[in-house]
């Protein structure tokens, strides 16, 4: 099948992809040329397992090609997706602003019937404003449907999640509309959810809102297990094998970031209040993982009495293992709070740096978890990576001058690093 993606984003990009890797034909449009050039070349706009290689596979076969240019994109594509960002504005609703301005672009280019979906995590209704942005611009001369197809893929695991979804959300008003996308879909499992446009737009603010409501209970229950003495992940593990609840995305550590969940959960509370419905409930979600960050910035300077002129090593930077994302990564919060406690920060991170290094300030970047820790009075786990899990604890000790641990994502074993000779905290559990 022909089609068409507008954006490439981690959605976008990925997606495009992987439907090319399937046999399709497919065009990606962006706007800025210096990326397409760099995507035309095989050069990734942002780091993810697997993508790069995908491309260029896909690129060389001529199944993926890229534009800057509307016209030859949408003028033969029968389907046409909308994958631009949708960001928060100041009051958390989210910034349809892209979406609208791609719809026209859509709408100017339309020759011949295409299914225009919208990707984007949208407010309910939005699609529907795609629709008629689009129709006063084609003046009834070409037909078009819209659909919502909402994106379920995580970071770091992008691709697998979309050749391996647990559901394909299909919001449709028409019964072409449906038949095209349960085409498109064929050779990917999952369960398909074929539902109102409406339901459809609402099924991923209400996942996303679900999610972090998991994560800022796990982290509610590790700031009860500090001050009680219990040890968080005994408990999320008691409480995750009760089959109606789970253990994933129960895990405690120093908050959610990204750019989905802050962002989702601000524009759910934002669509609840349009509607007159005060949605206490996620605002405490977003309440309790600022105080994540906060607590543990506590717990640091509580521990070492004080972080003022001491050096601190901060193993991870990007907000979740896999990814070079800074956005709204903990560690910047975090990296900040210290600082203007007086603390010098050294850092490493497997992707992230160049990132990083455009968001925090004064910090000396290394190249290894031991160049950072070397003269540091304490380490400070941040993300996750595989690579921290089995390193030589022993041998980062003994560069650095005071053995203290901090672990914000609890992937040590606490009797084991302290049988070391570390002074190690977790996230609640010591
Ligand atoms: C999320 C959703 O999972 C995905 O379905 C949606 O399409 C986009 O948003 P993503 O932001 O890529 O994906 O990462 P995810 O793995 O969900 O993690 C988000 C944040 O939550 C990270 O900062 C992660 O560290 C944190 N997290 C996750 C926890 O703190 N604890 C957990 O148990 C799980």
């Amino acid at each position: 099948m022909k089609i068409a993606f507008i954006g490439h984003g981690y959605v976008g990009l990925v997606t495009a992809a992987v439907f090319a890797d399937l046999g399709n034909s497919v065009w990606v449009v962006g706007r800025t040329k210096s990326k397409i050039d760099n995507l035309k070349k095989g050069i990734m706009p942002f780091f993810e397992p697997g993508l790069e290689e995908m491309v260029k596979r896909n690129t060389l076969s001529g199944r993926l090609k890229f534009t800057l240019n509307y016209q030859e994109a949408v003028s033969e594509s029968k389907v046409i997706f909308i994958c631009v960002g949708t960001p928060s504005k100041q009051n958390g609703e989210a910034d349809l602003s892209a979406v609208f301005k791609s719809s026209e672009e859509i709408g100017r280019n339309l020759k011949n019937y295409a299914l225009i979906v919208t990707k984007s995590t949208v407010p309910v209704g939005t699609n529907r404003q795609v629709a008629k942005v689009i129709k006063k611009i084609v003046a009834g001369k070409v037909p078009f449907d819209i659909a919502s197809c909402p994106e379920f893929l995580r970071e770091g695991s992008a691709i697998s999640d979309t050749l391996n979804p647990d559901r394909i959300v299909i919001g449709f008003d028409s019964i072409k509309a449906k038949t095209i996308l349960l085409d498109l879909h064929k050779p990917i499992d999952g369960e398909r959810i074929n539902t109102t446009i409406e339901s459809a737009e609402m099924i991923k603010y209400a996942s996303n809102a679900l999610l972090a409501n998991k994560i800022s209970f796990a982290n509610a229950m590790s700031f009860i297990c500090d001050a009680v003495g219990a040890d968080v992940e005994d408990v999320l593990n008691g409480v995750g094998l009760d089959k109606r609840l789970g253990r994933m995305f129960l895990y405690a550590g120093v908050g959610f970031g990204g750019s989905c969940f802050p962002k989702d959960v601000k524009a759910l509370i934002a669509i609840a209040k349009s509607k007159k419905y005060d949605f206490d409930l996620l605002k405490a979600v977003n309440l309790i993982n600022d105080d994540a960050r906060k607590r543990f910035v506590e717990k640091v300077d509580r521990t070492l009495s004080g972080v003022k002129g001491k050096t601190l090593a901060v193993w991870g930077l990007a907000f979740k293992p896999n990814t070079d994302d800074m956005r709204e990564a903990p560690s910047i919060d975090i990296i900040r709070l210290l600082q203007a406690k007086g603390a010098k920060i050294k850092a490493f991170d497997p992707v992230a740096v160049d990132n990083a290094a455009k968001v925090i300030t004064d910090v000396t970047f290394t190249g290894s978890p031991a160049e950072a820790a070397a003269g540091a009075h304490a380490v400070l786990l941040l993300t996750e990576w595989n690579e921290f899990k089995q390193l030589d604890l022993r041998e980062i000790k003994k560069v650095m001058k005071t053995p203290y641990l901090f672990d914000g994502r609890n992937i040590y074993d606490p009797a084991q690093v302290k049988s070391m000779g570390f002074v190690y905290k977790g996230v609640g559990r010591e």
